[in-house]
């Protein structure tokens, strides 16, 4: 910085810096509160579904069953992807990953929309129902067209969740596991200004459009401090390989500085309410399969680290065991937080361009100062 009275000092990560106005969603890290427009996650997921949800984050109240309706209904008729962006997806090499031909595909999807450009209310909602309605048909081919398998068209008569599982699988989720699906879409959906939604407001801030801003949210995302998080969890526990290993392993993490995968919050001083609830469904999934390790050994690494931390587990931590046990692959876990978040993403672009302000903050510089320029041939 260049005067000392422009701004105050870095802090590090931004930690504690209010970067932006917003009425999407608060985090309260101290009493472990999420709200989404003031409702409580908890009422939400107990009540609500995916859908209702993103109408809840793009318009700031719930929405009339008519309404609803009207949104579901658009959100279905757009799940199709565009051709030529799967016929593009299957040029890739097989071994891509998944988050990196989401980033790709979805940015290609600006190409074919005619009508999601601008930054107007009424365009950019355009563009965030595409994005919304086909960022899970991107994933669930790329998981097929990987593994040889033929692309399943969606199925408009299926919500997200369900629809998302029908793509991936080729099979319909019986009722209970496509509710316990939409409720994890709940739990993901806004997280305030987390990373990659920082990115998203960063990048509409310039008044880049919302496939511009999503496809930077997708990067950012994909970063193992951030949602890449859950794959890690599970690659954990494989390696870890059974309850009795787990203590000798975490001391050893702990010894020598590694970090735990899916503990620790940079706000949740507690319990995260999103873990309380898949908590609760890696163990259903645990008693509906017969395959209670994972669920065991989470638990034991769960204990450890707060009798020897202090750290409770975040969002990323019970949802791993919970995904493994539906079957789904490994690296699929971050694209399908990108599913989810994707609803509070276009939110934030949506109130970005509301009342837009260019995201521009200073750095405190700590370099040298007047240093004389040497001919490169005297150096
Ligand atoms: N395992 C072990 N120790 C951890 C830890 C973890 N998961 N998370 C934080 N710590 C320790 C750090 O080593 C550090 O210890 P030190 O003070 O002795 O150096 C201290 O706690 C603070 O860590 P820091 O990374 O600065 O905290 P943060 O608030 O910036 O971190 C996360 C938040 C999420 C980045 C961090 O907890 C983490 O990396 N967790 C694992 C990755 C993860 O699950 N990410 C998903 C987040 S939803």
């Amino acid at each position: 910085m260049s005067t000392a009275t422009e701004t105050t000092a870095a802090s590090e990560g931004l930690r504690g810096v209010v970067a932006a106005q917003s009425a999407i969603g608060d985090v309260n890290g101290e009493q472990g509160i999420l709200i989404y427009q003031g409702y409580d996650i908890h009422d939400l997921a107990e009540n609500s579904t995916f859908e209702e949800v993103v109408f809840l984050l793009w318009n700031g109240r719930l929405p009339s069953k008519v309404e609803l309706e009207t949104l579901s209904s658009d959100i279905r008729s757009n799940y199709e992807a565009p051709a030529q962006v799967i016929d593009l997806m299957k040029q890739f090499p097989a071994d891509a990953d998944p988050m990196d031909v989401l980033r790709t595909a979805v940015s290609s999807l600006d190409f074919y929309d005619k009508e999601g450009h601008g930054t107007d209310r009424e365009h950019a909602m355009k563009a965030a129902i595409k994005l919304t309605a086909q960022i899970g048909t991107i994933s669930a081919a790329w998981d097929r067209i990987r593994n040889g398998k033929d692309v399943v068209a969606p199925d408009k008569s299926l919500g997200i969740a369900d629809n998302f599982l029908y793509m991936l699988r080729g099979e319909k989720a019986d009722a209970d596991e496509a509710r316990m699906f939409d409720i994890a879409l709940i739990l993901h959906a806004d997280h305030e200004l987390n990373a990659s939604t920082f990115t998203t407001r960063v990048v509409a801030g310039t008044l880049a459009d919302m496939y511009g801003a999503v496809t930077a949210g997708i990067a950012a995302l994909a970063g193992p401090l951030h949602g890449g998080a859950n794959t890690n969890v599970m690659k954990m526990l494989i390696e870890i390989g059974s309850v009795e290993a787990i203590d000798a392993w975490v001391d050893k993490a702990l010894e020598e500085k590694r970090k735990i995968m899916g503990i620790g919050h940079a706000v949740y001083k507690t319990e995260d309410p999103r873990a309380t609830w898949l908590r609760k469904f890696s163990k259903k999934m645990a008693d509906k399969t017969g395959v209670a390790k994972w669920y065991e050994m989470s638990r034991r690494i769960e204990q450890i680290m707060h009798d020897k931390k202090g750290m409770f587990p975040n969002v990323d931590f019970y949802s791993a065991s919970t995904y493994y046990l539906m079957g789904i692959a490994l690296d699929m876990y971050t694209p399908i937080f990108a599913v989810s978040r994707i609803s509070g993403w276009t939110g934030h672009i949506l109130e970005q361009y509301g009342h837009n302000k260019l995201i521009r903050p200073r750095a405190e510089y700590i370099g040298a100062r007047d240093q004389k320029y040497v001919p490169i041939a005297e150096r």
